[in-house]
């Protein structure tokens, strides 16, 4: 009889959620400012504001989180980086059998989003497995567990906040409720020097 001696979760994708300070108090100012900034997004079948909400002063409190949670993230993953900065910020809305297919958020390294309303019925964020080769042999399951699944469905908490790597492919399950689902999504890159320049894979030269 073998004896189990280890088990290691290798390569696994990080998805990190987050508590924010006074997000009863927040969730006003923000579902403010996207209400009045949404925009019809026809080709996508739902509601998106642009992209530029991180200078909004409104959401300064919001935004100074974002980085706190990224930066707890970063520790977390032990990166060794000068700096990272908001590249973009922007409300989504979801109304009934509005939904986003599949996709994922190119030319950034972190991204992320938090739910300033999710009412019963509200679509759940789905994360696709990123090995492809995973899925070659797809045997029946007893049950659905992290390790053997090649969809994981997170379902909108109101006032929580999502990590998860750029690359990692995801989509918003149909809203099937009465009340709009708001949430607020960004994307976050790393600046400055990163990488090791004695192996050739800095994002720039270092300095002479
Ligand atoms: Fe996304």
């Amino acid at each position: 009889m073998a004896k189990l001696v280890g088990r290691e979760a290798l390569f696994p994708s990080i998805v990190s959620s987050y508590e924010l300070e006074s997000a009863g108090a927040m969730q006003q100012a923000l579902l403010t400012v996207v209400q009045e900034s949404v925009i019809e997004t026809v080709n996508k079948g739902m509601f998106q504001t642009p992209g530029n909400l991180h200078h909004d002063s409104r959401l300064a409190d919001f935004i100074g989180q974002v980085k706190a949670a990224i930066a707890e993230h970063f520790y977390f993953m032990r990166y060794d980086y000068e700096g990272f900065e908001i590249t973009n910020c922007w409300g989504n809305l979801y109304r009934h059998l509005h939904s986003l297919t599949r996709h994922c958020h190119p030319n950034n390294f972190i991204s992320g989003v938090y739910y300033v309303k999710a009412p019963r019925g509200s679509g759940a964020i789905s994360f696709f497995d990123p090995r492809p080769q995973a899925s070659v042999i797809d045997p029946e399951k007893t049950q659905f567990t992290p390790y053997n699944s090649g969809v994981v469905s997170v379902p909108p908490v109101e006032g929580r906040l999502l990590l998860f790597p750029s690359w990692l492919e995801h989509q918003v399950e149909f809203t099937v409720g009465d009340e709009a689902r708001v949430s607020i999504s960004f994307n976050a890159m790393l600046t400055g020097c990163f990488g090791a320049s004695e192996r050739f894979r800095t994002s720039r030269s270092a300095p002479a």
